[in-house]
Parts: structure tokens; C-alpha cells; sequence
């Protein structure tokens, strides 16, 4: 079921578990990600930035391989197509391409700047029940371009923007993108807590979820997080499997150096990954 995050981020909210947003970068990635959220009976947040679908040749690439994927495997679950960290432009031609929701990521605007363009967003995706995220107060380390530094959101502004008619929130608490510095402070509880009460109860976004202690997710999921963007750990775990599998001497041996099997150990971690996250957010056996 392709579907827009809307739905299914309220009522992860309301139940008190959060739906994985699974950043993708190529065919085998989607593949895995879709199957083991089958298996899992997991809702699926398919995550794609700017430099991940040029990579993959386009947002209409990413679009319809996602798209004839869920047909062709016969996924079950609720799919969303999901543009990450896009920009003004961006957001436009991915919503154009069938992206079935939105990230308008104007968090490096002045926030009358990001009120306007977050506005223009949510007006033209709403036409076609595309669902849109937007943010506030950057989120630290580097997701292609987008910069922020650690930055803790000032719950005023998301106030504001959850007013726009936005479908989901993503607020700067001290989470960072990428691998989190042995420094780390944690998440900021606190912030988390103001930013809830006074954003109009909509669902909020936890980015950078790779490395966060399991105590510190299931306390912000409490705290009204409903949706937790994973993409570095996927990453990780693809490069390690497939390093050992090179350094082994693996793909030397017989058709080792087949695509379909060289991959294959790189997959399986990618998998190994969504099934810790998906049972860490709760949201196994829920479709
Ligand atoms: P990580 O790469 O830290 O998991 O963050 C992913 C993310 O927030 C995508 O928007």
C-alpha cells in the first residue's frame, strides 16, 4: 500500500511507537528495506535526499523503481515515498516525479523566509495528498549540503509551523547526523518536552537515529516522536559486510565476483539493521 505519512505517523503517535524512515541509495537497498518491513509487518518510511536520487538518475527513477518494487514483491505494508531534506525546488519536482510525501527543509532560512516557502509546500502537496514534513532549528552534522550545527530548535517557532497546516514536525533537540562524537550530550529532553506541548499535537520527527542508545529513542518516542530517520547505520553495516566478504578472498572464489553475490553479504546487513530499528521503535505487527 502506497500511502502518504500521515496516517500512519498519528496513529504511531496515539499508540506510542514510532514508524522507521530508512533512507535508500540504490535498487538492492529499496529491495531490502521493503522486504524485511514485510516480514516484519512493519509501516516503511522510504527516505531519499536530493544526492540520492540524483545518484540513482532522477526522482522519477526513484519514484517508479519504488513504486514497481512494492507491486512486483507484493508488499503489504504501508510504503511511503518520501523526499528528504528537500529543497525549495526540489520539493517541487519531487512531488511532480509521484513522491507520496514531502520534507520541505527551510531550517537555513530565516524563519519568515521558511514560513513562506514551507506555506507554498504544504499548498501545492496537499492538492494531491502528498504529506509534508517540515523543520526547524537545523539538525547538526552534514546531509548533503544542509549544515546545521547540533542546534536546539526554539519550541516558539515550531509552534509556528505546525500551525501551517504541516503533517509532521522535525525540530532541532541535539541530534546530529552521521556518527555521533564521543562528547555527545544527548538528546534534550527538555526542549522536546516545550516543543510537544505547544505544537498543536502533531507528530514530531527524530533525525539522525543511527547511534542513539535505545533508552534515550524509547524515552523520546514517550515524549511524542513518531517517526525516526535511520540512514548511516545502513551504511555502515553495507560497507563492513561487504569489506569482509572482499577481504575474505570471496569474490575470487568460483562466480564470486557476481554483482548477485557480492552484494549479497552488504544486503544482509542492511536487513540486520531495519530489524533492530523496527523492533527498537515498535513497529513490528502493526499491519
Ligand atoms: P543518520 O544518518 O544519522 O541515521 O540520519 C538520518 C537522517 O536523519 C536522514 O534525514
Amino acid at each position: 500500500m502506497l500511502v502518504s505519512l500521515k496516517e500512519i505517523c498519528i496513529e504511531a503517535g496515539k499508540k506510542g511507537w514510532a514508524v522507521p524512515q530508512i533512507n535508500i541509495n540504490n535498487l538492492e537497498w529499496t529491495k531490502a528495506v521493503l522486504e524485511k518491513c514485510e516480514e516484519l509487518h512493519s509501516p516503511v518510511i522510504l527516505g531519499v535526499s536530493e544526492g540520492a536520487a540524483k545518484y540513482m538518475g532522477g526522482f522519477s527513477v526513484v519514484a517508479n523503481l519504488a513504486k514497481s518494487l512494492h507491486d512486483s514483491l507484493k508488499i503489504n505494508v504501508p510504503v511511503v515515498i518520501h523526499l528528504d531534506h528537500g529543497t525549495y525546488e526540489g520539493s517541487k519536482k519531487a512531488l511532480e516525479a509521484g513522491f507520496t510525501s514531502i520534507m520541505f527543509d527551510g531550517s537555513s532560512y530565516p524563519i519568515d523566509q521558511n514560513i513562506a516557502y514551507t506555506k507554498e509546500i504544504v499548498a501545492l502537496c496537499h492538492q494531491k495528498n502528498v504529506s509534508v514534513e517540515a523543520e526547524v532549528g537545523a539538525i547538526g552534522g552534514e546531509e548533503d549540503g544542509v549544515t546545521g550545527n547540533g542546534e536546539v530548535a526554539d519550541p516558539k517557532e515550531c509552534a509556528i509551523l505546525a500551525g501551517l497546516g504541516i503533517d509532521i514536525l522535525a525540530a532541532g533537540i541535539g541530534n546530529i547526523h552521521g556518527r555521533y562524537p564521543a562528547n555527545w550530550k544527548g538528546l534534550n529532553f527538555e526542549t522536546l518536552a516545550k516543543i510537544k506541548a505547544i505544537t498543536h499535537n502533531i507528530p514530531l520527527v527524530l533525525h539522525g537515529g543511527s547511534g542513539i542508545p535505545e533508552d534515550q529513542i524509547k524515552k523520546a518516542i514517550g515524549l511524542g516522536v513518531a517517526k525516526i530517520n535511520v540512514n548511516t547505520e545502513c551504511q555502515l553495516a553495507f560497507a563492513q559486510e561487504t569489506r569482509k566478504y572482499i577481504l575474505e578472498g570471496k569474490d575470487l572464489d568460483g562466480k564470486g565476483f557476481d554483482p548477485r553475490k557480492l552484494l549479497a553479504p552488504g544486503v544482509a546487513g542492511i536487513k540486520k539493521v531495519v530489524e533492530e530499528k523496527v523492533l527498537m521503535f515498535g513497529s513490528n505487527n502493526r499491519y
